[in-house]
Parts: C-alpha cells; structure tokens; sequence
C-alpha cells in the first residue's frame, strides 16, 4: 500500500475535481491518499508520510497563478524527495496532439519557470465554463476561442476532461515509486 499525497491549485473547482478523481481512484485501490488545495492548508503536511506527491494546477492566460510558484519555492526539496509528478489542466489540450508535453507550451511554461523538475508530467484538457466566470473572462476566453476555432456560445459549458484517462493517469503514478 502507497501513500500519497496530492496537492492542487484551483480557482474554479475543475483541477480540484480532477485532483480528487486521482485521489478516489487510488483509495478505491486500498492506497492511502490525502488531497490537499495548495491554498487552503490548515495544517503543516508531514511530507515524510507519502511515497508520492502528485501536484495539479490550472492555466490562467498563459500561466499559473502565483500562489503556484510560491507553494513550489517553499517546498521545492520535499517534492522532490520522493516519487512525484505534475499535471497541467488548460483547454488548449481539448486537441489531442497538444496532451504532448513537447508541443504543450503551458507545460514547457511551466518546466521554465518551476524550481522543481517533476520526475513525470500529464496534460490534462480542462473544462469551459462560460457562464460561471466573470463576464470579463468569459469574454477574453470567448475571443481567443474564436481565433482557435473552439467554442464561442457564452453558454457553453464543456468538460474536455478525459476522465478515464485520468483514471489510467493515477493508475501510472504508482510506477514512480522506488520499491
Ligand atoms: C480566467 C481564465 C483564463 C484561462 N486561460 C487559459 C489559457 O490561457 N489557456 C488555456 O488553455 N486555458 C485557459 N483557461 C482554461 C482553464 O485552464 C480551464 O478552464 C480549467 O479547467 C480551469 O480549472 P479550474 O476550474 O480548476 O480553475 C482559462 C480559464 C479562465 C477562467
């Protein structure tokens, strides 16, 4: 039996919700698992607990936010000191040939910018939710949806997430761990 720990940042509850498929997808498999959002810690994480630490935050217009790099600064060692992987959620990856970490450059963004290399990576495609986000968002998303060819209907509400995938995601990360 593994335990792991899966962290995440969120701002509309989508990669919360995936963080927590992977979570029930291995607990379902007798694992311990604890699922954390990065900014909503009440408590200090005991990292020497997990074998695996699993981190997942969404792209905000061409990045991440802050908070995500800030969390990665102050704990750069502990990710690294065991098994571990990080998952990039954007709509960019509804079209299957930017799920590639090569041609994901939200993900390259990432591996430029983070202090900590994850051991493995996944690109997860996220879910448009016009109506819920504020109408400025909604409007900015809309236009660059509009010259990418993706949907423009202020009431669209799709979820691209592959969710089996993401069961066989959760499934690979036990792999990570050094037996
Ligand atoms: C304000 C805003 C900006 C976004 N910017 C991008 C972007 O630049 N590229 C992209 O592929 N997806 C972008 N997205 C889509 C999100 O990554 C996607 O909706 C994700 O599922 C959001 O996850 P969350 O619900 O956990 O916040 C954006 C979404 C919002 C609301």
């Amino acid at each position: 039996m593994a335990s792991v720990l899966v962290l995440y940042f969120t701002r509309g509850g989508h990669t919360a919700k995936i963080a927590n498929a992977i979570a029930a997808r291995l607990t379902s498999q007798g694992h311990h698992c604890d699922c954390f959002n990065i900014n909503g810690l009440t408590q200090r994480i005991d990292w020497d607990k997990y074998d695996l630490v699993n981190f997942g935050a969404c792209v905000l217009y061409g990045t991440y936010d802050k908070s995500v790099f800030t969390f990665i600064e102050q704990h750069q060692t502990q990710l690294a000191a065991v098994a571990n992987s990080f998952f990039c959620v954007n709509v960019v990856a509804r079209k299957p040939e930017k799920r590639i970490p090569e041609n994901n450059k939200y993900l390259q963004k990432f591996l430029a910018l983070s202090p900590w290399q994850p051991q493995d990576v996944k690109i997860i495609a996220g879910k448009v939710d016009y109506p819920s986000w504020p109408w400025l968002d909604s409007l900015a998303i809309r236009f660059i949806m509009k010259m990418t060819d993706g949907p423009t209907d202020p009431k669209a509400v799709i979820d691209y997430t592959d969710w089996q995938d993401v069961d066989k995601y959760a499934d690979s990360l036990l792999s990570l761990i050094k037996r």
